[in-house]
């Protein structure tokens, strides 16, 4: 399908969603919004993309946020339908049964730190910079960002970052656990594509397991989370993968890994 605010290209093992709004610092407005969304569930039933990687066109932004001037007239009832939109996005990228990348190459603020959170990873460029600024126009976080950002940095970082709005660069991103790697600038698309291809070549059947353990019972307690674990674990022996892997190890030889 064409997008008119996104670059979707889902034809390898190494699929690629570029938010394309670069004179807006490819903030999202409610069409970019339903883009991605579609873009998101296209890569899940194509079933080619074994690593999806999230990035941003021009050389400013990641995305600067939900897109403010769309915003400047909403009602409440708006906002909140905009904000379920958001959600349904994070909740589509969190689901997909591949690791997702967020590779932030500049600014991601806003609803655009909100989407790098509902990805496995955050790659950054010694650019990029992060922040929740909403306090500063009057609002909150809508896409997610009072959950995610705790979870991830703990409750008073995230309170910090929120009630603040203050900016960080990457040094204090890494510092407080946001981002997973800084990589440097004029190698960064390379590495970025390198570090895809080789979590693409793992065992499909074990990524989306792990994934749905880590994702799915983050928030149970620990005696049920380790019952969806074990759940998860028994899935994984009944994938051909899992054979494969095994027989594979005692030949010494590399594994095939077949997605079933
Ligand atoms: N929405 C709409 N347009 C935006 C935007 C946004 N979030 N961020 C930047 N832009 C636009 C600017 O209006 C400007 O457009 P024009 O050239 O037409 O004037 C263009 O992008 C370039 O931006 P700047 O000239 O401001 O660039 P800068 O380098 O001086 O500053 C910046 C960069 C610090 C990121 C600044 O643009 C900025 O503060 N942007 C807003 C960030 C923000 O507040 N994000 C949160 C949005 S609310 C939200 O996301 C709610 C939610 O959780 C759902």
């Amino acid at each position: 399908m064409a997008y008119d605010n996104i670059i979707l290209d889902a034809s390898g093992a190494v699929g690629r969603i570029t938010l394309n709004r670069p004179k807006a610092l490819n903030a999202l407005n409610e069409a970019t919004l339903r883009e991605l969304t579609m873009a998101v569930r296209e890569v899940r039933r194509g079933r080619i993309v074994r690593c999806l990687v999230l990035t941003g066109a021009g050389d400013k932004a990641f995305c600067a946020g939900a897109d403010i001037a769309a915003m400047v007239d909403m009602s409440a009832v708006e906002a909140r339908r905009f904000a379920r939109l958001g959600h349904r996005l994070m909740h589509a990228l969190e689901d997909l049964p591949i690791p997702v990348i967020a590779a932030v190459n500049g600014f991601a603020l806003g609803g655009g730190l909100e989407l790098a959170l509902a990805c496995d990873f955050i790659l950054a460029s010694p650019k990029a910079r992060f922040g929740q600024p909403e306090i500063n126009l009057g609002i909150i976080p809508g896409f997610g960002g009072t959950q995610r950002l705790p979870r991830r940095v703990g409750v008073a970082r995230a309170r910090e970052l929120i009630y603040s709005g203050d900016l960080i660069g990457v040094e204090e991103a890494l510092r407080i656990g946001l981002v997973n790697h800084v990589l440097p600038l004029d190698e960064f698309a390379t590495e970025i594509d390198k570090r895809a291809a080789a979590l693409a070549a793992k065992a499909p059947v074990g990524l989306e397991q792990a994934k749905a353990s880590i994702n799915t019972v983050a928030d149970a307690d620990l005696a049920t989370a380790c019952a969806f674990e074990a759940e998860a674990f028994a899935v994984t022996f009944a994938s051909e993968d899992r054979t494969e892997g095994m027989r594979a190890f005692l030949d010494k030889r590399p594994p095939g890994w077949r997605g079933r």
